[in-house]
């Protein structure tokens, strides 16, 4: 088990800036997760730790030690693929033992520690099989299981739940999260879903375009966005972001006038004309429900339904304000009955507002 130091880490492909002055330190056995848009320097990232890749320039540590001329195999790394290779002769169980073989550990320990890693991967029944008399789900799990069976000071995990079926994925993604509470160790986990990443993480690490735009706590980041990058990135459905213009008393929403909460306007200095982009959380939104606080009167919009889609114990509803193409998501009880051509009342809870600036995409309010 090791901390993970990156300082000042870049990379460059000839003229492609893969990553862009990355520094970041995981504590000894943290779960971090690395999250954004495909293409945003994810997997670089983790191969330049693994050392399947080199800086460009900067400097890598694992534990103390400084990594950048170590080569891949001395890093006492397991970094499981999103393309994932599993040796095609070998059962599952030789697959499974394949790093501890070449380490010369004794039979006994190994039989013991397949059987465990196998029955916490539900692979137990399968150890006699081959590669390819297995499911794509379960090859993945197989791969899991030989970079867990290592029990190494750092796994580096790609995607690695992205060829599983929904509900295995859920059952695979808590059994990672049960394994590293029993295990402890310090783990790198990418993904561009924002569920896992929510779900798994000690940290999160937000990237966009081979820059970090936030680091913090999962929840902290989902309540104190820094920027709308990250704001519409994380939550699903996504924040609703609409444009406003500022008026002094409010913000003018396609032509319905949204009131600014007292300790809003106090807060900010905004000018009137100017343009701001508005974000709320769709569970922050009401129907039917008079202001049960001041500051809410002021938060109402009406709009036209959409898109009704029901999920069971919620609704989920599409709706356009009147003269735009915008929808906003909302999500609603699942008894509730509406449909596409209702024209109703939005009750916004503007406690919950953001407020962010329109070129930058910085978020102006709430305060960070
Ligand atoms: N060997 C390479 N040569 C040239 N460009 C590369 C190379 N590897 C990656 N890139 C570029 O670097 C950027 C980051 O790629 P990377 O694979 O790290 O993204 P990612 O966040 O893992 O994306 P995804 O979610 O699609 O896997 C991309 O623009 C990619 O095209
Ligand atoms: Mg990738």
């Amino acid at each position: 088990m090791a901390k993970v130091l990156l300082e000042n880490i870049k990379r460059r492909f000839n003229n492609v800036t893969a990553i862009e002055d990355i520094t970041f330190e995981i504590p000894d056995g943290e779960f971090w997760v690395l999250v954004g848009p495909s293409g945003c320097g994810k997997s670089t990232i983790l191969r330049t730790i693994a050392g399947l890749e080199s800086a460009t320039s900067g400097k890598l540590f694992i534990g103390d030690r400084l990594m950048n001329d170590i080569p891949a195999r001395q890093r006492d790394v397991a970094m499981v693929f999103q393309n994932y290779a599993l040796y095609p002769h070998m059962t599952v169980a030789q697959n499974i033992a394949f790093g501890l073989q070449m380490r010369k550990i004794d039979q006994k320990t190994i039989q013991e520690r397949v059987v465990t890693v196998a029955r916490s991967l539900s692979l137990e029944h399968l150890l006699d099989r081959k590669p390819k008399q297995l499911s794509g789900g379960q090859q993945q799990r197989v791969a899991l299981g030989r970079a867990i069976a290592r029990q190494p000071q750092l796994f580096l995990l790609d995607e690695p739940l992205s060829n599983l079926d929904a509900q295995l994925r859920d059952d695979t993604r808590a059994e990672l999260k049960q394994l590293h509470q029993e295990l402890g160790i310090t783990t790198i986990y990418v993904t561009h879903d924002q569920v896992e990443a929510m779900t798994l993480a000690d940290k999160i690490v937000v990237l966009n375009r081979g820059r970090i735009q936030q680091i913090g706590e999962p929840q902290s980041i989902y309540a104190r966005p820094a920027n709308l990058m990250v704001a519409t990135f994380l939550g699903n459905p996504p924040m609703n972001v609409l444009s406003a213009i500022y008026q002094g008393n409010g913000f003018d929403v396609s032509g319905q006038l949204l009131t600014i909460p007292p300790d809003v306007q106090g807060n900010l200095n905004l000018a009137p004309g100017q343009s701001f982009n508005l974000g709320i959380r769709p569970e922050h939104i009401y129907i039917n429900e008079p202001p049960r606080r001041r500051q809410e009167e002021g938060g109402e919009l009406t709009v036209e339904v959409k898109v009704v889609e029901p999920l069971g114990r919620e609704t989920l509803i599409r709706a356009s304000l009147p003269g735009s193409s915008v929808l906003l998501n909302v999500q609603v009880g699942g008894g509730v009955r509406l449909h596409p051509g209702d024209r109703m009342k939005l009750q916004l809870d503007l406690n919950q507002l953001f407020i962010f600036d329109s070129s930058t995409g910085e978020t102006l309010y709430p305060l960070m």
